[in-house]
């Protein structure tokens, strides 16, 4: 079967590299070969998220850790900012958790900002808030430097942030931003296939979580620590995954961190650029755009060109791309197009050289 490459917003496309590592041996998960692999990649990922505290491994997509941090961290009631499609979710998940829980609504494309998160939390109701740094859905990133300042205002409010798309591509300094818990999925731009979370918590955040009843075992924040700190996961973790990790760790430091994130910030200026030069804007809010895929507006908004995206998908696919004809209630009147991961410029070159003779077609 023919391979069709993946630029959907994730799962993104793995490397032969990647799968090799995914192959090694099989080790048990007590033994002193996975607190060896565990304790190598532990610092590569504390500095990779800026952190001193302990990096936990997750065995589940992001929705379990998400899920979790409130499980493990809301008591009163919590703010979820809402402005896109898992940032909604996030809210209806808080309710199905049996937590008290508020929507913060923006709209779609737009960012959370600051003043808005301020108002409600001067409330003095929320003990918790949630926040994804770059809604997937339709490409925008919200401001997180300017929403965690928030935290010294609110010190007793757990800031729990979602970095699903941006981790790895765009740098997010934990402890100087001060935030609660940090969680990504490592299907997105960490290139992995699905089925992998990372994440890190404050002091606070465990010290709260320790006091919280009903917080479950598999996703108990106080579990991950107590067996982080000896360089294990409370159960079995998903260890092949956990071997690509380490080696998905090592390229990103050979090739540096400063290095990656301007890879990302100019492959998705390059996407960019072949939206506006075929007539297109993008439908996030100007400013607020994702730096790991283009939302481009086709009628949601106004002031864009139009086209059938279902027809154009299909042309890409024939020359061996997937692309992402728009997400839930956007769906066919925005397209998404990424470039997280391992592509590069002359990747982006060639997707680009796909996507001009495709809309040519139209
Ligand atoms: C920003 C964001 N958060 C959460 C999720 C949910 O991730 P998963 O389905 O891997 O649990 C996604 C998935 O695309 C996402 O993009």
């Amino acid at each position: 079967m023919g391979h069709v490459k993946l630029h959907i917003p994730g799962p993104v496309e793995v490397s032969a590299k990647t799968y090799e590592a995914l192959c090694r041996p099989m080790i048990g998960h007590r033994g002193q070969g996975f607190k060896d692999l565990y304790a190598k990649i532990q610092p590569q990922l504390q500095t990779l998220l800026s952190t001193r505290q302990l990096v936990y491994l997750s065995t589940s997509s992001a929705w379990g850790v998400m899920e979790g941090a409130l499980r493990n961290l809301v008591t009163k009631k919590v703010l979820n900012c809402m402005n896109g499609a898992f940032s909604d979710k996030w809210f209806d998940v808080s309710k199905r958790c049996g937590k008290e829980a508020e929507a913060l609504q923006a709209p779609w494309g737009s960012p959370i900002r600051a003043a808005d998160i301020d108002a409600r939390l001067a409330t003095g109701q929320f003990d918790a808030l949630t926040l994804i740094h770059n809604e997937t859905s339709c490409g925008v990133m919200s401001p997180l430097a300017e929403i965690a300042a928030l935290k010294a205002k609110y010190p007793d409010v757990t800031f729990i942030v979602d970095a699903v798309s941006s981790m790895t591509a765009v740098p997010i300094d934990f402890d100087a931003l001060g935030i609660d818990v940090l969680l990504a999925g490592t299907q997105k731009a960490f290139a992995l296939p699905p089925g992998l979370a990372v994440f890190t918590a404050s002091p606070a955040a465990l010290a709260k979580a320790a006091t919280v009843k009903d917080r479950g075992y598999y996703f108990d924040f106080v579990e991950f620590e107590k067996n982080a700190k000896d360089s294990m996961t409370p159960s079995t973790p998903a260890i092949p995954h956990v071997y690509a990790l380490a080696s998905k760790l090592d390229e990103f430091f050979a090739e540096g961190l400063e290095a990656r994130y301007a890879r990302h910030a100019k492959t998705n200026d390059m996407l960019r650029d072949w939206a506006a030069r075929h007539g297109f804007n993008l439908f996030p809010e100007p400013g607020f755009e994702s730096r790991t895929l283009v939302c481009v507006n086709n009628g949601a908004k106004p002031g864009s060109r139009t086209i059938d995206v279902a027809k154009f998908q299909k042309f890409v696919k024939d020359r061996g791309v997937l692309i992402d004809g728009g997400y839930g209630k956007i769906k066919g009147t925005t397209f998404r197009i990424s470039n997280m991961g391992d592509e590069t410029v002359e990747s982006i070159g060639n997707l680009i050289g796909i996507l001009d003779e495709s809309i040519a077609k139209l």
